[in-house]
């Protein structure tokens, strides 16, 4: 059943509790009681539509959006993947790494293997840092500029030279998919890793592990999906406008 704007907030997270660290993506604090969806959007100034589509595309891979998520602001779908570059990077991160530490810790037998665990998730860590602050240090910025000329419909020979020098397709087909190297953690502390002290713990990481790839992929389909193919169009528009100059 689909998400909609009538729905009290709190029936929706009761039947998806996944879409917890969602909202709090959009500045929904809990302590909404009985409001609908509509109603906590506006008391938070978000945009009720896009509120609806990231959701409802989050909790089913099949959703098909009911608006054309192009239709929005593109500074609003960067504020969204940056909100989650931090719940990565300042919360889901930390946690994951500090469980893990505290295992290897205590894995009196076999403390190498877990230690080996323990070095594979630091590099990980290394990798989507690394792939975050690229985003955000180049590619977002690219993107609002793009954005910005295209709304004032306004194209320079500087800006004209940058988008053929690397568009917004270069940085898709270079893309990294960081959901991957999750998906070996998974498999070697399920397969290979022999029983830990601390067992609760184990299953514990590896269900953090599971949510993380969930929301990874979530978030790389919106850049892919979303965000690429909707700069792809304005840069076009503006190098055609720029060759009728
Ligand atoms: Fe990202
Ligand atoms: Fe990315």
């Amino acid at each position: 059943m689909n998400i909609t704007s009538d729905m009290k907030l709190a029936d929706v997270l009761f039947h998806n509790y996944a879409l917890l660290p969602v909202i709090s993506r959009f500045d929904i604090r809990l302590g909404f009681g009985d409001k609908t969806v509509a109603e906590v959007c506006n008391d938070s100034g978000m945009n009720v539509d896009f509120f609806l589509e990231i959701t409802n595309s989050y909790v089913d891979e099949d959703y098909v959006p009911q608006k054309d998520l192009n239709s929005f602001p593109v500074s609003l779908i960067i504020n969204y993947l940056k909100k989650t570059h931090q719940y990565y990077l300042n919360e889901k991160i930390p946690e994951i790494e500090k469980n893990i530490h505290r295992i290897t810790k205590t894995a009196y037998s076999n403390s190498d293997k877990f230690r080996l665990v323990e070095n594979f998730f630091r590099e990980y860590k290394i990798e989507l840092t690394n792939h975050i602050s690229r985003e955000e240090s180049k590619v977002y910025p690219y993107v609002l500029e793009i954005e910005s000329a295209f709304y004032k419909n306004r194209i320079d020979k500087k800006l004209f030279e940058r988008i053929s020098a690397y568009s917004i397709n270069d940085y898709a087909s270079e893309h990294d998919n960081v959901e991957e190297k999750l998906f070996d953690l998974k498999k070697i502390i399920i397969k290979y890793l022999p029983p830990s002290d601390m067992p609760a713990l184990s299953i514990s990481i590896l269900t953090e592990l599971f949510r993380l790839e969930k929301d990874l992929n979530a978030h790389t389909a919106l850049e892919d999906k979303t965000l690429v193919p909707k700069v792809a169009a304005m840069e076009e528009k503006l190098l055609s406008q720029f060759r009728k100059q």
